[in-house]
């Protein structure tokens, strides 16, 4: 996956030769840049947007016009990784038609891809979207759309029965053409059970060391959000705190005159 596009069929590769997938959530432009130029594999449009980005509660009331809107943001920014962008609540689970033609608007966007949540009572749209040339990445384990079902973020697939379910869904979804599957909030050694089953790269997040690959969600792992952050995220930066100084620093000079100076440089980079 070196300098060229990354594609669905490298997927298999990777995890063949044992290369690991680094994935991370954006949402705009300018970011999915950085993310693209630092060797990021996969870029997810998250419907974390909810949280991170819009400021709500949850991820249930993101709009497929929201998600249409910002994955042509980082589809923009973006010229090696692969953008997948996520289906939000109710844009595939009414109908397979409807699943569809909300994929294809993701994919009219600028998405090579889309993730959905769900074992087998999704397994017929993800069958659909496949044979209609609409590529599909699974999502096991904490599906945060059910949030209220689950009764919170609370991990999944503790006891054996659960833990069970999740494997057949995971070979449910390969079996149905997904080309990766995100593994959520699950014990690492069920995590590896279903590394261990599916020929597709599984991609972990707050699942243990031994997925094919880990997602994280930008913000977080930036240091941007201030709402309750896993904690099995590593933060690889601050910027929280680094924006917020170089605002006050801004304020303090724009009130005392030392902003702008006397003779403004004319040019513009
Ligand atoms: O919406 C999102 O950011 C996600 C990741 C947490 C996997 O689904």
């Amino acid at each position: 996956m070196s300098g060229r596009r990354v594609r669905i069929p490298d997927f298999r590769q990777k995890k063949l030769a044992g290369e690991k997938i680094a994935v991370l959530t954006a949402y705009d432009a300018t970011m999915a840049r950085l993310f693209d130029r630092a060797g990021i594999d996969v870029i997810l449009v998250g419907d974390s947007l909810g949280t991170v980005i819009l400021g709500r509660p949850d991820t249930l009331t993101v709009t497929l016009d929201a998600m249409t809107h910002h994955t042509d943001a980082v589809a923009r920014g973006t010229e090696r990784a692969l953008v997948v962008t996520d289906m939000p609540f109710l844009s595939y689970q009414v109908s397979v038609e409807e699943a569809v033609r909300n994929a294809g608007r993701f994919l009219q966007s600028g998405a090579s891809a889309v993730k959905l949540e769900g074992g087998k009572p999704v397994l017929d749209a993800v069958r659909r979207l496949v044979d209609v040339g609409i590529p599909v990445m699974g999502h096991l384990g904490l599906q945060p759309q059910s949030v209220h079902q689950l009764g919170g973020y609370v991990r999944q697939a503790v006891e054996p029965r659960s833990a069970a379910v999740v494997v057949e869904d995971a070979v449910a979804l390969e079996q149905a053409g997904a080309f990766a599957i995100v593994l959520e909030a699950i014990p690492a050694e069920v995590a590896r059970t279903v590394t261990n089953r599916v020929s597709v790269p599984t991609i972990g997040i707050g699942s243990g060391p031994d997925c094919d690959g880990q997602v994280l969600v930008s913000y977080d792992m930036l240091g941007l959000f201030e709402g309750p952050v896993p904690s099995f995220v590593k933060q690889y930066a601050n910027l929280g705190a680094t924006i917020a100084a170089a605002a006050r620093a801004y304020a303090d000079d724009v009130r005392s005159g030392a902003y702008p100076p006397a003779r403004t440089p004319v040019s513009q980079a």
